[in-house]
């Protein structure tokens, strides 16, 4: 198989590392792609939100599969693009992208299906919507209603915060058109999980949980951002908990969105709350989990490609079950230094050779550049991925240290405290 990922991201990286593990894949092409991805075979320069240009090139290139990485893409209708010229994609179509960049098509799909999530109320109005406020108790969640790159969400301890962010969003535009309306909705207590299913339209095969640290600063402080270091398995994610997961949320999804006309074909990502009284839904994604994905990829044994080619064509039915490695493995993300508000690009990033040499540990590159001399660069919020595992969480988390230590880099921080929760 000739597989295009569409990305440029530690995820598409991890994603195509995996891929070309595969003995049925014979070339691996990126776009755009990263200096990591380009190790594994050809870039090229189209961008992930020109469905056509992308499509015409799979075309072209006789690609047997394409795999999209980030939700831009889909949202963009790259699937639909590709579905007019033939070629296989693992993802969804802009209908069905919708469960991701609209929240407020998200909040009320779950509601005429049942799904269990947060009650919420949609404002355009800033007025109206802090009003509304006033009746209700501290902390309040406000949301942008579009793709803001896991940053459009705001929970505030008191109105005055509350009310600021509400200003932000709909009078400063702080995320343009993706906040001509805002989601406000009931704070969730519990304990995050990300959990992940393979679907082709009709049949959902479950992947694993992992746990994301959203925030930038060590002990879950400072702002939001995409996600700065995973963990996989979750230990709050028992068996039981998948079960209600699948029966509650992810089959009800799918059959929901079939019998809408828009048949979810890619990973369905669920942002969970887990709660004393099972699962519930705080957000979907229509796509794999950044940093997740890359504990997932380390830690699957089956060969990725079949099952991703199965899912695109509508036969995971027949598709055999997936191996998982049962010992853990964690990422840390190397963020640039302002990330993630305004990261700094363009500093030099050293001793990736040793920080690679460490037991058990593969980096994945996220937001690199390479000068024509070699020299590697920052040049996005996210830069850096270090995965590892272990026999134990705490062996995964001391190995990806070390290599986070053996390379000399600046411009860069990271959180120290990856999978505090879970090491107690
Ligand atoms: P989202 O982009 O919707 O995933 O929200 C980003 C983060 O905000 C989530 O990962 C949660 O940590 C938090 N969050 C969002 N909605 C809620 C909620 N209703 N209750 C509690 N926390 C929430
Ligand atoms: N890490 C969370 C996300 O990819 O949205």
């Amino acid at each position: 198989m000739k597989i295009l990922i569409v990305g440029s991201g530690g995820r598409e990286h991890a994603l195509g590392w995996k891929l070309k593990q595969s003995p049925v894949v014979s070339a691996i092409i990126s776009a755009p792609g990263n200096p990591g991805l380009a190790e594994l075979g050809r870039t090229v320069a189209i961008k992930v939100d020109q469905p056509g240009e992308l499509a015409a090139f799979a075309m072209r290139e006789q690609v047997d599969l394409v795999v999209i990485g980030p939700e831009v893409a889909a949202a963009a209708g790259l699937a639909d693009s590709l579905a007019k010229v033939n070629v296989p994609c693992f993802g969804p179509s802009q209908a069905a992208a919708e469960l991701e960049s609209s929240k407020a098509f998200m909040k009320e799909f779950c509601g005429r299906h049942g799904i269990p999530t947060a009650e919420y109320k949609v404002f355009d109005d800033a007025i109206r919507a802090k009003a509304y406020l006033g009746g209700r108790e501290p902390p309040f969640v406000i949301k942008a209603d579009g793709l803001a790159a896991g940053k459009g969400v705001v929970i505030a301890e008191t109105r005055r915060d509350a009310d600021a962010a509400i200003d932000e969003v709909l009078f400063l535009k702080k995320f343009g058109t993706a906040g001509q309306r805002i989601v406000i909705e009931d704070f969730l207590p519990g304990e995050e999980a990300s959990f992940f299913a393979l679907c082709d339209g009709e049949t959902a095969v479950p992947l694993q949980a992992a746990q994301d640290h959203k925030r930038a600063y060590d002990g879950d402080k400072g702002p939001n951002t995409g996600g700065m270091g995973a963990y996989s398995p979750a230990p709050v994610f028992s068996d039981v908990v998948r079960d209600q997961t699948m029966e509650r949320i992810i089959l009800p999804t799918l059959a929901g969105m079939r019998a809408e006309g828009r048949p979810f074909v890619g990973v369905l990502f669920a942002g969970l709350m887990i709660s004393a009284d099972g699962p519930k839904l705080i957000e979907f994604n229509v796509r794999f989990g950044d940093p997740e994905c890359q504990t997932l990829m380390r830690r699957l044994k089956s060969d990725l490609a079949p099952v991703l080619l199965a899912a695109a064509k509508g036969e995971l039915k027949n598709a055999p079950a997936l191996e998982w490695d049962a010992r853990p493995a964690v990422t840390i993300v190397y963020a640039a230094q302002g990330y993630p508000d305004e990261p700094l690009t363009g500093s030099v990033i050293r001793g990736l050779d040793a920080a690679s040499k460490v037991t058990e540990v593969v980096i994945f590159h996220a937001g690199t550049r390479q000068d024509e001399d070699g020299t590697l660069r920052a040049s996005g919020g996210r830069v850096l991925n270090i995965t590892a595992t272990g026999d134990t969480l705490r062996e995964a988390v001391v190995r990806a240290y070390a290599a986070v230590d053996a390379i000399d880099w600046p411009g860069g921080f990271c959180r120290r405290d990856i999978a505090w929760r879970a090491l107690g």
